[in-house]
């Protein structure tokens, strides 16, 4: 069969990440027009965009944290994007990685339509040009079409990285013995591990998962286990079950208790990394080796260059205000319109601009009006019609985004729990057209 991609050179070509310079966005343009808090004289001000929990959090000092180990791969800082479905493909990961620096993973791509080759998954499997490293999330239920996926993705030299998820509480997909139900078969989840890992030769596999289904049935610590003894690379744990959803706090305390089983590889934590300073506070809490940043992200991608500035010992900027986060919003659907074509994009564009817009007065309206648009024109005569000098709104910055609230019951397979020693994959759990993440 032909190659999927085209490419030029592969993995082994490039070499590890570059550390980056910090390039922040027009950063000219926004002194000119934002306060400075640091500059400030006023202890209000100077605290106006840190939450109440950051107050008393310090900046990183020299040699306190260290870059992240992947596989070949040295991260710094250790902050990896969260793999997001239908968000965090190629022109979303380019706004991000010119904020900052780190690893930036792609959509989830589900393993047999991809083994398959369809047209719909090899386009969200796309990196862009420059992208280096190649991050990717794979999502799978068979250990064959795990293994398969990862043979092509490597062999063609597409990708750097492979993630797994098994993360995605989605009813339709555990109702079927996917995603977070995974976990709680772990000869299962060692057979589709280990068809990744033994296909992938020097690309790492790291797998990211869920505290387990409910309270009574947590399954991280197998998960972590089994990721160490089958050669992952690194394990994620979002720190929340899937009855959780994205409801309440991230229990960061389990990413602890996770540090303190697996010990050979490094741990990631994720939940709830909404300002550049949690992250930190994560890192100090739980000894974890590097954070997951999800939806903090949404609508406010110059969490990565604040990211950046406080793992490096200096205090973040003042976030942007409404001119320049419409710049920002702007290039972006321009990218997305590149990739997708206008008409696609300016759809997909929608939630975006509710994030970007989040909190700016009047944002209901204007929105309104963002959410009717269908040419790139009309997306700018929609930004350019808002003061550009609002600052950017203090109550936007922990609003979540991307997920209601609210607690679900796990739907499993009839008699799912009961026979947990299978290594089968449940016969429908193979949810081609899953597309609803983690
Ligand atoms: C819109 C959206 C899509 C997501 N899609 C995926 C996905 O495809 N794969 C995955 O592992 N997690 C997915 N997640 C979960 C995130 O990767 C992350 O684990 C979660 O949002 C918790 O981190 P946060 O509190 O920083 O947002 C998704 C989350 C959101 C908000």
């Amino acid at each position: 069969m032909g190659s999927l991609w085209r490419r030029e050179g592969g993995a082994a070509d490039r070499g590890p990440a570059p550390r980056r310079e910090r390039l922040p966005w027009r950063r000219g343009a926004a002194r000119a027009t934002s306060f400075d808090p640091r500059r400030a004289e006023d202890d209000d001000v100077q605290a106006i965009y840190k939450g109440e929990m950051n107050r008393d959090v310090p900046v990183a000092e020299p040699g306190e944290l260290e870059p992240v180990s992947i596989g070949p791969l040295e991260v710094w800082p250790p902050v990896v994007l969260a793999p997001m479905a239908g968000v965090t493909n190629w022109p979303f990961r380019s706004i991000c990685r010119e904020q900052g620096a780190g690893l930036y993973v792609s959509e989830m791509i589900t393993a047999r339509p991809l083994v398959e080759g369809r047209a719909k998954t090899l386009k969200l499997a796309d990196f862009g040009p420059e992208e280096s490293p190649r991050s990717l999330q794979l999502y799978g239920v068979d250990p064959h079409y795990v293994g398969e996926a990862v043979k092509r993705l490597v062999g063609e030299g597409h990708v750097d990285h492979i993630d797994m998820n098994f993360g995605c509480p989605v009813r339709k997909v555990t109702s079927k013995g996917g995603g977070s139900a995974i976990p709680a078969r772990p000869l299962l989840l060692r057979d589709i591990v280990r068809a990744a890992v033994t296909n992938a030769e020097d690309v790492p596999v790291t797998i990211k998962f869920r505290m387990g289904i409910d309270d009574s049935l947590l399954t991280y610590e197998d998960a972590g286990r089994i990721g160490e003894d089958e050669g992952c690379a690194a394990v994620a744990l979002h720190a929340r079950t899937a009855a959780q959803l994205y409801d309440g706090e991230a229990r960061w305390e389990a990413i602890a208790h996770l540090k303190s089983i697996v010990k050979t590889i490094p741990v990631l934590g994720n939940g709830d990394i909404w300002e550049a300073w949690d992250a930190l506070r994560m890192m100090r809490q739980t000894g974890c080796d590097g954070v997951v940043v999800g939806r903090g992200c949404l609508g406010r991608p110059w969490l990565f260059r604040d990211l950046a500035d406080v793992f490096e010992g200096r205090e973040p900027q003042d976030p942007p205000r409404f001119g320049e986060v419409a710049e920002i919003a702007l290039e972006h659907a321009r990218r997305l319109s590149a990739w997708m074509g206008e008409e696609h994009a300016m759809r997909a564009f929608r939630r975006f601009s509710t994030w970007y817009t989040k909190g700016f007065r009047g944002s209901a309206k204007m929105r309104q009006r963002l959410m009717r648009v269908r040419t790139l024109a009309e997306l700018e005569a929609g930004y350019r019609d808002h003061d550009p000098n609002e600052p950017f709104p203090p109550t936007a910055m922990r609003v979540a985004r991307g997920k209601t609230a609210g607690t679900q019951k796990v739907s499993l397979p009839q008699g799912f729990l009961e026979d947990r020693l299978t290594n089968a994959t449940p016969p429908v759990a193979a949810a081609a057209d899953m597309h609803s993440g983690g």
